[in-house]
């Protein structure tokens, strides 16, 4: 990050005021997400960087959404409408009549410009106050350029203009140089051109892009640093580029807790979110999504085929093939294979949340396993518990949700279901296939089943002649046998 490197005043203007209609869709184009943050959130977090001493974001499509997004992050940010007349010059404009008192450099970036970083544009601001320039650009060679606005040099090599792809010759088009959409302009040179500026063109709108031609006919110096790290300058349009952007992102956010120290096995199928946080020594294996506000402390291991999103997860935590929204596993704490958390899951120190099994809104104690096939909501479970196979909590009865307690040391046996709101005191044990519909005291063995009555010879009384009654009375001759030769051993 560059800081204090920028001694005289800054404005970083941000446009966000265009339709996005590439995008085809009903969100602006600003708001679409990558590495879990619009499209916008990035350039503020990067103009934030620079320690600006304004930072204005123009807006007018959908404008409450866009400017509710942009306050909800940056709330000391300066939003200013654009009006009817279109393109980026006017937005500039208008921009710069809300701070009309600025006199310093104006650093202009593109909302849908996401993957510049604050080293790049504390570069770009040094290099135009040591040139003295007017203007200083970014640039960059592509090898397909289409869409882009072409860098023009004179013979001297020298920027002499901007065309837009729309207006541009083929010969004109045929340049791989494009403006990347980031500008360093001096206030004042600024202000007096983007008067100048008509909307004479293919779009019929006021280009900021005009600026540059309009600064080097009165004699003033442009300069252009030409990036050779092409990602920096990805420009989003249409939903191909938000994907490819979203890619770039992931790859550098991947490298960087590489380098930090996490081991991630497949940098091409983990997706980490930008407010994600990897300690070092946690090992992430491939399709694993870590999202949002996620933390993994050293030594866990997430994956493969995990999505995690706002979970905290604790050292030495393993969590394999599952799905985790708003969840804290403890240290030494197993999740999965196959289990889904829904929020509100706690699992203590040591616990386990095994095989298909689901959980919400409750808490499992230090030490305390609900290993196979269960559904746990609303539920306080204590330490040391085993839920046997098949635990299910029955919170709802169609009108409200009840919570379900379980204390300490309490072993329940298979297939049981808690009928809540329901207590099972501390120690207490559950029979097979019990329903426990009322509190169970501590220490209190619980069985719901009938007592189990055999009806001998069944079978072959009521289903003669089929194959359970052939093999009931093969059995039962063979057992005959048996018992005569043993009466005989026996005499
Ligand atoms: C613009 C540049 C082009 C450059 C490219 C880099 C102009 C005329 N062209 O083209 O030279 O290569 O960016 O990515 O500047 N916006 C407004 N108000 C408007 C129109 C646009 O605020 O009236 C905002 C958009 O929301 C967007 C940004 O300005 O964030 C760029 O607009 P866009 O229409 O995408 O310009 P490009 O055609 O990409
Ligand atoms: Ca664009």
């Amino acid at each position: 990050m560059t800081q204090n490197t920028l001694d005289g005043a800054l404005a970083v203007v941000i446009l966000a005021a265009g339709q996005g209609t590439r995008m085809r869709s009903s969100l602006p184009k600003v708001l679409h997400r990558i590495g879990g943050r619009p499209l916008v959130g990035h350039v503020l977090d990067t103009a934030r960087d620079l320690a600006p001493a304004h930072v204005v974001v123009v807006v007018r499509h959908e404008r409450d959404q866009v400017a509710d997004a942009v306050l909800g992050v940056a709330p000391e940010v300066v939003v200013v409408d654009q009006d009817e007349v279109p393109g980026t010059g006017r937005a500039v404009e208008v921009a710069l009549e809300a701070i009309a008192d600025f006199s310093g450099d104006v650093l202009v970036l593109s909302g849908d410009v996401p993957l510049l970083d604050a080293d790049t544009l504390g570069a770009l601001v040094g290099s135009h106050r040591a040139a003295a320039a007017a203007a200083t650009l970014l640039s960059a060679e592509l090898g397909d350029p289409t869409g882009y606005g072409r860098i023009l040099r004179g013979a001297d090599g020298a920027v002499e203009r901007i065309v837009e792809q729309k207006d541009a010759t083929a010969e004109e088009a045929a340049v791989r140089e494009i403006n990347a959409g980031v500008y360093v302009f001096r206030a004042a040179e600024l202000r007096a051109r983007l008067a100048m500026v008509g909307t004479a063109n293919a779009q019929g709108e006021k280009y900021l892009t005009d600026v540059i031609g309009l600064l080097r006919a009165d004699a003033l110096s442009v300069a252009a640093s030409l990036t050779t790290d092409v990602s920096l300058t990805l420009g989003v349009n249409d939903r191909a580029q938000l994907s490819e952007a979203g890619r770039l992102l992931n790859a550098r956010t991947v490298r960087r807790w590489q380098l930090a120290g996490a081991s991630i096995q497949d940098p091409a199928t983990t997706w980490i979110d930008v407010t994600a946080d990897l300690a070092p020594d946690v090992t992430v294996l491939p399709n694993s999504h870590i999202l949002g506000a996620s933390s993994v402390a050293t030594g866990a291991v997430i994956g493969p085929d995990t999505t995690l999103v706002d979970c905290e997860v604790g050292e030495r935590a393993v969590v394999r093939r599952s799905d985790a929204t708003l969840a804290v596993f403890g240290p030494d704490s197993l999740v999965g294979p196959f289990a889904y958390i829904r929020p509100g899951t706690q699992l203590g120190a040591g616990g386990k949340i095994g095989t298909f099994v689901e959980t919400k809104n409750s808490t499992i104690g230090d030490g305390s396993k609900v290993p196979h096939l269960s559904y746990i909501g609303d539920t306080t479970i204590g330490r040391r518990v085993n839920l046997g196979a098949g635990a299910i909590t029955a919170n709802y009865d169609d009108i409200a949700k009840h919570r379900t307690e379980i204390g300490d040391e309490v072993h329940s046996g298979s297939h049981n279901v808690f009928v809540a709101p329901v207590r099972l005191g501390e120690g207490a044990k559950t029979g097979a296939g019990a329903v426990i519909r009322k509190d169970v005291p501590a220490g209190a063995l619980a069985l719901s089943v009938a007592p189990q009555r055999n009806v001998e010879g069944w079978v072959e009384n009521h289903r003669p002649g089929t194959g359970a009654a052939d093999a009931a009375a093969r059995a039962r001759s063979a057992q005959k046998a048996d018992d005569g030769a043993q009466e005989e051993r026996e005499g």
